[in-house]
């Protein structure tokens, strides 16, 4: 199977919402969703979409500010409005910036399909959105058990840096608060190159394409 990734449309909203209530006990409204997709100058939402074959050739976003190499891996984040897609929505994530700090908000991968790279893949499309927004540093709250997504953000730079005591009000749990160091910088995004790297390759081998 392909994984690319597309910007979140309003047509997308029930089919995040399923994923969204799979995955976490505090859904979002439509309408709050609806709000997010209506101001792309501080809010930009990605949904990974699967493909048993490879994705059709779309005009990609242009990236000014990605590398060759990144663009190269990861030139999958499409824009150009088009009819309803015919590739099922496997997972979601978004950001708002705040002045030059993009917050992750949300970030889920429908279950059955966890562990296939897809979150990581979202991640990235994350990280190039907020390189995009002009962000120089990336931030986000996870619960404190949540190990696992604590695990990917660890993978690509985000250090724990503080917690918000009893922030998630279904069980009162505590939030860890993590940021990533400048991610404008070399050393960043040398970090960034090659993990994208050997994503694109894990990528590849699950689709059976030549690596
Ligand atoms: C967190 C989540 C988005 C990860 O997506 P995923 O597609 O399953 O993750 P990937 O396959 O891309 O894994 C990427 C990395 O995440 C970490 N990870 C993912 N699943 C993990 C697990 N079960 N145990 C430990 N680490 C895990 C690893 O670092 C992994 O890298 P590796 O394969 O090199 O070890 C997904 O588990 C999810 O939707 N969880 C529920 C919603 C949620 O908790 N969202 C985060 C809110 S802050």
């Amino acid at each position: 199977m392909y994984y690319f990734l597309q910007r979140m449309r309003e047509e997308d909203i029930p089919r995040v919402q399923e994923i969204e209530r799979l995955s976490f006990t505090m859904p979002w409204s439509a309408n709050t969703y609806r709000r997010e997709l209506n101001t792309p100058e501080t809010s930009r939402y990605l949904v990974a979409r699967s493909s048993p074959t490879l994705p059709p050739d779309e005009t990609p976003e242009p990236q000014p500010r990605r590398s060759g190499l990144l663009r190269a891996l990861l030139p999958t984040v499409f824009t150009k409005p088009s009819p309803p897609s015919p590739y099922p929505i496997v997972g979601y994530g978004g950001l708002w910036l705040m002045v030059d700090e993009a917050h992750i908000t949300t970030l889920a991968v429908m279950p059955s399909l966890r562990g296939q790279g897809i979150g990581e893949l979202l991640l990235n499309g994350l990280i190039d959105q907020a390189i995009e927004l002009q962000a120089t540093r990336l931030t986000l709250e996870v619960r404190i058990s949540n190990e696992s997504a604590q695990r990917l953000y660890l993978k690509y730079g985000f250090e724990p840096s503080g917690t918000r005591p009893r922030y998630y009000t279904d069980n009162g749990e505590d939030a860890l608060i993590m940021w990533t160091g400048p991610i404008n910088e070399a050393a960043y995004v040398e970090r960034l190159e090659e993990l994208r790297e050997r994503l694109a390759l894990r990528l590849r081998r699950q689709a059976g394409m030549p690596v």
